[in-house]
């Protein structure tokens, strides 16, 4: 059940919605330009952050230039997960993706856009040193997530609990359907499995924004509205988060659902 630390934000649509995620990302950028200590943002892929970052990039280039080139020079973020076998190069890697809609428009290097090398020899090492990093540097500040038609977040595929941390996961047969997009809508191409951030490294993060739209969410956010943190809806840990956002377009709200009213 949503609870009293969560917070549902909904909007008309889409570019609503993004403009108002926005409005939040650029006020925690501009901590950047104040503060030498803001720990790293939290970023996430798919379909549903590229309208956010098009928007992102868009609205930070009214910014002057000298502090855009101070942003340039602070900025560090933290990718939630990578496919096993991609990297850079590879046009459907995370990594691309982040390069295409962050790195190039923004003038980041990829030491300033983190993600899981999936191409490493040791892919647990690399997993486990990703989380260390991340602990060290005293975890995820503002965390981005898109939400898995089967509740994933990350690629925290169900079951999974509270304590799991950065790892190499199988990816569901489900989820790799629903990325196929990525993949010339060829199943055969999706990697069989992903590095991905636990939901404990997650759960760290001081705020988390959960960004849910179009219709083909609907089912999952009646789902994870109405129930308790459990195993079989990785998304459902948030709950219990006390700082957690769920921003939703009408697209997503079930028709007769009672938070329509509040639109
Ligand atoms: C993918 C990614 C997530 C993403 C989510 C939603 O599998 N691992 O990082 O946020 O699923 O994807 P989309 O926005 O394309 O619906």
């Amino acid at each position: 059940m949503i609870e009293a630390s969560s917070t549902m934000i909904i909007r008309k649509n889409q570019s609503e919605l993004v403009a108002s995620v926005v409005d939040v990302l650029e006020r925690h950028l501009l901590q950047y330009l104040r503060d030498k200590h803001v720990k790293p943002l939290g970023l996430a892929t798919g379909r549903t952050m590229k309208p956010i970052y098009s928007c992102l990039v868009n609205r930070l280039s009214h910014w002057s230039n000298a502090d855009l080139q101070k942003l340039r020079t602070c900025w560090l973020s933290f990718n939630l997960d990578e496919y096993v076998g991609l990297g850079e190069g590879d046009a459907e890697s995370f990594r691309s993706y982040m390069t295409r809609h962050l790195g190039d428009p923004l003038y980041l290097s990829p030491l300033q856009l983190r993600i899981p090398d999936g191409r490493a020899n040791d892919l647990c090492g690399e997993a486990s040193s990703y989380g260390k990093e991340l602990e060290r540097l005293g975890g995820i500040g503002l965390q981005l997530l898109g939400l898995g038609n089967n509740g994933h977040i990350g690629f925290n595929e169900p079951p999974c609990g509270p304590e799991s941390s950065c790892r190499i996961i199988s990816l569901s047969d489900s989820t790799r359907a629903q990325n196929a997009f990525s993949f010339q809508e060829d199943l055969d191409n999706v990697p069989k499995q992903a590095i991905t951030l636990g939901i404990q490294e997650i759960l760290n993060a001081d705020e988390v924004h959960l960004i849910v739209t179009g219709s083909e969410k609907k089912d999952i956010l009646q789902k994870l509205m109405g129930c308790s943190p459990s195993e079989h809806l990785p998304a459902s840990w948030l709950l219990k988060h006390p700082n957690f956002y769920i921003w939703a377009d009408s697209d997503a709200i079930p028709p007769k659902h009672p938070i329509n009213e509040l639109i």
